[in-house]
């Protein structure tokens, strides 16, 4: 991230607790008094004891406040991104982290529609709004998952996001959507999971705003990519996995997201990939994972 101004400006969606918490603990720790940390979430309540909780941390040296960010209130992201361009001119660090936390015994069809709105509907609307807005050197990382390549899609529906313009990635959300109220979802070939075509279309999507700006975004050293934090122990994960042994802490799988954003410039080998510890990972590999009594098993 550049030092471009005296004073910088980062945002992390769902940052109230998880993975997204650990991320504005990283930003603040690592970045300088002047600067400001926006920890947002939905509920008042949480974002605020969150952004005090942080602030007291002994290895907190920027500012953190707290502010709501319903992230499927796209008008409230749209106002947010041009509240920071005309006070502070713009925005240097944007991470989309939230997600609607899902457990193993629910109807995965009857959260779609929330489970949709805030990781596909809500990225979109923070891809357009926040991109115009981010400054040089800046960086705009959407948390997605090595479920996001485009290969764990059953091959009938691959053709959907395969170099897909943000327009069309938001179609083939919609028609996904569509066919889950439908009831016709499992028969073009989506699968119950949720998580599998959320994660693909987060990284077609910012996959297809990389493609419209990669060589001014170069140029500036600037960063646009989804990331992989590998399996994280948070409330949303735990009821998902047997064996938790290997999973990281948030502080620990925040490291190497937070080692994008400090690092400077922007390596065209990651620039609009999916990132995993550092590593660019192939958007066509993969194959679509067995589902199994509700269990997924990569
Ligand atoms: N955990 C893993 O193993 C893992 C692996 C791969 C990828 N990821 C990705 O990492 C990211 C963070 O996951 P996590 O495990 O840290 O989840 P988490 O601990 O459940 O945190 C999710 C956050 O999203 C917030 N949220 C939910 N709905 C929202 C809304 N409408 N508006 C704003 N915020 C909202 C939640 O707020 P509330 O507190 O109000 O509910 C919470 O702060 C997700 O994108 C996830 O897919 C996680």
């Amino acid at each position: 991230m550049a030092c471009v101004n005296a004073s910088r400006i980062a945002l992390v969606t769902g940052a109230n607790q998880g993975l997204g918490r650990a991320l504005v603990e990283g930003l603040a720790a690592r970045m300088s008094p002047d600067d400001l940390v926006l920890l947002t979430g939905r509920s008042h309540r949480r974002v605020t004891d969150a952004a005090g909780e942080v602030s007291r941390l002994p290895a907190t040296r920027a500012r953190v406040e707290g502010r709501v960010l319903d992230v499927t209130d796209t008008d409230a992201i749209t106002r947010l991104a041009e509240h920071l361009r005309a006070r502070h001119g713009g925005v240097d660090v944007v991470i989309s982290n939230a997600v609607t936390r899902l457990r193993p015994e629910e109807s995965q069809a009857e959260r779609a529609d929330e489970f949709i709105d805030v990781s596909n509907t809500a990225t979109h609307a923070i891809l357009r709004s926040f991109g115009p807005v981010l400054r040089p050197g800046g960086r705009l990382l959407v948390v997605a998952s090595s479920l996001g390549t485009l290969g764990r899609l059953d091959p009938r529906l691959r053709h959907l996001f395969d170099g897909a313009s943000l327009d069309q990635v938001e179609y083939a959300v919609e028609s996904w959507r569509g066919a889950i109220h439908n009831r016709t979802a499992q028969e073009a070939g989506w699968p119950v999971w949720l998580n599998v075509p959320s994660k693909v279309a987060q990284v077609a999507a910012v996959r297809a705003l990389a493609a419209e700006r990669r060589a001014r975004d170069l140029a500036a050293g600037t960063l646009i990519a989804s990331v992989c934090p590998g399996m994280v122990d948070t409330a949303t994960s735990r009821p998902w996995f047997s064996d938790y042994s290997q999973a990281q802490s948030p502080a620990q799988a925040a490291a190497a997201l937070l080692d994008l954003v400090f690092t400077e410039g922007a390596d065209p080998a990651l620039y609009g990939e999916l990132i995993r510890f550092g590593k660019a990972l192939d958007w066509y590999d993969g194959t679509p994972p067995v589902e199994q009594d509700g269990i997924l098993t990569p």
